[in-house]
């Protein structure tokens, strides 16, 4: 049988404000402020978030209510739940895979959290003062393969993360998020009011709100679907674990709605913060890596209080990194307490320390191990894309299955409705979802996550970041905005 400890008085969120702002802590993060605004912009912008929008309500919420119907139902991590709800069935496996994932994505979510905090160091010390694109780009690569900074930065990213999970949900997760995530609405409002009254920004508020519907193709769906998985931290069991210490009065769809509504706010706020002074300024939307560590501060500096601007844009990126690797550790550590019978503090440095290895090892396929490569890419990009566009679809597709098919409409009402005691007048088009559309859509996904290797796209192969900001400059942007091509980009 599994889990022991957790017998005694297991630890939850004190209330919906915390089941709020840890879960959209997790959701937002480097996902949103620094993918949403390039994925966006290499799809259409405008046509991109229309698509986008569609999918998060048919899809994204569904998945999302699922998982947390799977985690608060057993009250396990991910591994434990399957085990919990299907006894003797292979479900377990899914959980398994969350478990496997939750390292990989660690590893290189965690690097470029470090990549961060050099940046926040980098701004407060004046250093992106003066410096014209060509040297913010040496100055970004310079780091990127260096051997020690990144390393340096990684661990106390990674340590920060493990003091935070080692103190537990209530004392921990909880107290951070509770006043993280109001710091992050402050300092995204700040900047995204600076940014639209820019001269000049009207251009980038276009490119975000006008759907040009003949751009959508089912690249742009596509994309989109994967944007939202990855955004809205579903597919790994991430939110089965949260799920596992919502309060059992919580109103469970009426959480996924609204993360799933901060998340996208806040997608869009990032875009409205970060367009308009990329048009304003003359540089790309499609830049990539390049775009939050290069583009942008080449645009900070340009600003009256520049420096303050870069500042408050770096720390924004650390905190919404932070709650959300706080998220992941959590998977695995509730996996070692519950599994393998480990205190919390034993379970978060035993997990942080495993972490940390292939986090090094992560960071360094920039550098001295960029020699270890497979199909054209490197550890770090091996590991962003099998989890990312392998195995969060996986996860995703069996956990509406599961749901759908084989936990079913009887248990999964009990556990939406509190035992009968909130209304659930949605159940048949959420059953509807669940069971149909999205397996097929999420089958989609990956099928066209392995398409990756077709070389016939542009990403084909992604080995500098540098490349990526011509290549992708080269490919969408001169087509989407010719006029906003910028010179000091090449
Ligand atoms: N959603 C987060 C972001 O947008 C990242 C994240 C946290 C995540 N937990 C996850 C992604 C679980 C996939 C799975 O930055």
């Amino acid at each position: 049988m599994a889990g022991i400890s957790n017998k005694i008085d297991r630890d939850s969120f004190s209330g919906k404000f915390a089941v709020i702002a840890a879960t959209a802590g997790s959701a937002v993060g480097l996902g949103n402020i620094w993918r949403f605004p390039y994925v966006a912009g290499e799809n259409g912008g405008g046509a991109f978030l229309f698509v986008y929008l569609i999918i998060i309500l048919a899809i994204g919420i569904p998945v999302m209510m699922s998982e947390f119907v799977i985690g608060r139902a057993a009250q396990k991590n991910p591994y434990g739940a399957f085990k919990t709800l299907a006894p003797k069935k292979p479900w377990f496996l899914i959980g398994l895979m969350g478990v496997v994932a939750a390292f990989m994505i660690l590893a290189f979510y965690t690097a470029v959290s470090g990549w961060t905090l050099e940046y926040i160091y980098q701004s407060a010390s004046g250093n992106l003062i003066g410096k014209n694109h060509e040297q913010l780009t040496n100055m970004f690569d310079t780091f990127l393969t260096g051997s020690v900074r990144p390393v340096l930065w990684f661990m106390i990213f990674m340590s920060f993360t493990g003091l935070i999970v080692m103190s537990g949900i209530r004392d921990g997760i909880e107290k951070y998020t509770r006043f993280l995530m109001p710091m992050l609405f402050v300092i995204l409002a700040v900047l995204c009011i600076r940014s639209v009254t820019l001269p000049g920004a009207s251009k980038g508020i276009y490119f975000l709100f006008h759907p040009d519907f003949s751009k959508i193709n089912s690249k742009v769906i596509l994309e989109a679907l994967g944007q939202a998985f990855f955004s809205m931290s579903i597919g790994m069991g991430t939110l089965i674990t949260y799920g596992s210490y919502f309060p059992k009065n919580d109103n469970m769809a009426s959480s996924a709605g609204f993360i799933a509504l901060t998340d996208t706010l806040v997608a869009i706020i990032a875009g409205l913060a970060i367009f308009p002074a990329v048009f304003a300024f003359g540089g790309s939307p499609g830049s990539g890596e390049g775009l939050v560590f290069i583009t942008l501060p080449g645009i900070f500096q340009q600003m009256p209080g520049g420096v303050i601007f870069s500042l408050l844009f770096f720390v924004l990126l650390a905190v919404a990194a932070l709650t959300s690797t706080i998220s992941v550790l959590e998977v695995i550590v509730a996996y070692f307490t519950e599994e393998l019978g480990m205190t919390r503090k034993r379970a978060t440095g035993t997990a942080t320390i495993l972490v940390s290895v292939l986090g090094v090892v992560t960071v360094l396929s920039w550098s001295s191990l960029g020699f270890l490569k497979l199909f054209n890419k490197n550890i770090f990009e091996l590991l962003e894309f099998s989890t990312a566009n392998v195995m969060l679809p996986i996860g995703g597709f069996f956990i509406v299955i599961f749901i759908g098919w084989f936990f079913g409409k009887k248990r999964t009402t009990a556990e939406l409705s509190n035992e009968g005691e909130l209304k659930v007048r949605y159940m048949p088009l959420y059953m509807f979802i669940v069971r149909f559309v999205a397996p097929v859509a999420i089958a989609m996904v990956f099928l066209y996550g392995l398409g990756f290797f077709n070389p016939s796209e542009k990403q084909a192969a992604k080995t500098d970041p540098t490349e990526v900001v011509d290549s992708v400059q080269e490919n969408s942007l001169q087509a989407v905005l010719p006029e906003i091509q910028d010179d000091s980009l090449k």
